[in-house]
C-alpha cells in the first residue's frame, strides 16, 4: 500500500487541471456512447420522473446536454467551476447553466429530479457538507421527486487495497502536447476521505504541476441513514452495472441492471464493487394529524 504522502494544502490553495481545462476532462474520461446520460435517463424513466431535471456538479455539461437534446428534458446544470460552466454553455448548449456550490445554492422553482453523477456528491467531505447538500436537494425537489446518483463506493475499500497499492500512470495528447499524470491514492481514515495526489508533466517543457483532490468515502448503510434523515426513500442502491462499471451498463440490461425489473424497495442488494448507484424518492411531507 502507498505510504501516506505529505498532507494536501488547505482547500482553495490548489486547482484541478481537468476541471480548469474541460476539454482535457472529456479527453481523459471519454463517453462516446453517452452511457452516463443514457443510464440516468433509464433510471428517470423507470421511476416515472417528470421532465424537469437539475444536474448538480454537471461538469462539462455533456450529460445535461444529452438529456436536453436527445431525451427532450428541461435541464438545469450547476457546477462550482466557472471553466466547466463556460465549456458547458459553449459545447453542450440547451440547458440553463449556473456557477454555484451544491451545498449552498438557490434556484427558482422546483425540479422533478436531481442528478449527481460521477462522484460529484462525494465532493461534500464533511457531515455538515452532506447535510447542507441534502437540504438543498430537498428544497429544490418537488414532493415525490427523484435523486439519481452514481459514485465511488466506500465499502469497496473494506479489505481491498488494489487502487492504493501503486501509483497509476496515464497520458493524454492534446494539441500536440502529451501530458502524463502520476496518480497516488490513499485513505485518510479519520476524515473518511479518499485522497489523491496527481502530478502532471507535459512534453512541452512546462514545469510539472501537483494537484490534490479528495472524495468522501460513504458506506451504503451510512448513505441510507442520511437519506432517511432528509426525508428520502431509497428505491435502488447497488453496485450492479452502471455507466462506470466494468462491464458497463447497456440499454439491454434494463433500468436496475438486471433485466427490466427495478429494485424492490428495501431488498438487500450487492454493494461490493467500486461504484454505487442510487435512486431515492423525496417523500411528500406527512399531513398534519396523520
Ligand atoms: C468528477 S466531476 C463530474 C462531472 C459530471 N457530473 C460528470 O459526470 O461528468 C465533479 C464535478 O463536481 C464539481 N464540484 C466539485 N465540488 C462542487 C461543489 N461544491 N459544488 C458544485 N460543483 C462541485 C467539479 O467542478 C466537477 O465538475
Amino acid at each position: 500500500m502507498n505510504r501516506r504522502p505529505t498532507p494536501p494544502p488547505p482547500a482553495g490553495t490548489h486547482r484541478n487541471l481537468l476541471t480548469d481545462r474541460p476539454e482535457l476532462y472529456e479527453l481523459r474520461f471519454p463517453d462516446p456512447e453517452s452511457t452516463a446520460a443514457r443510464w440516468a435517463e433509464a433510471m428517470l424513466r423507470a421511476h416515472g420522473a417528470g421532465p424537469e431535471v437539475l444536474d448538480l456538479g454537471c461538469g462539462t455539461g455533456r450529460d445535461a446536454g444529452w438529456l436536453h437534446r436527445v431525451a427532450g428534458r428541461t435541464v438545469t446544470g450547476l457546477d462550482s467551476s466557472p471553466e466547466m460552466i463556460a465549456h458547458a454553455r459553449a459545447r453542450h448548449p440547451g440547458p440553463a447553466y449556473h456557477i454555484g456550490d451544491m451545498r449552498d445554492f438557490t434556484l427558482p422553482g422546483r425540479f422533478d429530479a436531481v442528478l449527481c453523477l460521477d462522484s460529484a456528491l462525494l465532493h461534500c467531505h464533511t457531515n455538515e457538507d452532506l447535510d447542507a447538500l441534502f437540504g438543498r436537494i430537498r428544497r429544490h425537489l418537488r414532493p415525490g421527486g427523484l435523486l439519481v446518483a452514481e459514485m465511488r463506493n466506500g465499502a469497496f475499500f473494506l479489505g481491498r487495497t488494489e487502487l492504493l497499492d501503486a501509483p497509476r500512470l496515464d497520458s493524454i495528447t492534446h494539441e500536440g502536447i502529451t501530458l502524463t499524470s502520476r496518480t497516488v491514492l490513499w485513505i485518510d481514515h479519520a476524515a473518511q476521505l479518499l485522497r489523491r495526489t496527481r502530478s502532471w508533466a507535459g512534453d512541452d517543457g512546462a514545469p510539472p504541476v501537483e494537484q490534490h483532490s479528495a472524495w468522501r468515502l460513504l458506506f451504503p448503510q451510512e448513505l441510507r441513514h442520511l437519506l432517511a434523515h432528509h426525508g428520502f426513500t431509497v428505491l435502488a442502491l447497488h453496485d450492479r452495472p452502471g455507466p462506470r462499471t466494468d462491464p458497463p451498463w447497456t440499454d439491454d440490461v434494463g433500468a436496475a441492471g438486471t433485466g427490466d425489473t427495478p429494485c424492490t424497495p428495501g431488498t438487500p442488494d450487492s454493494a461490493d464493487g467500486d461504484r454505487l448507484h442510487l435512486v431515492a424518492r423525496l417523500e411528500p411531507p406527512a399531513r398534519k394529524g396523520s
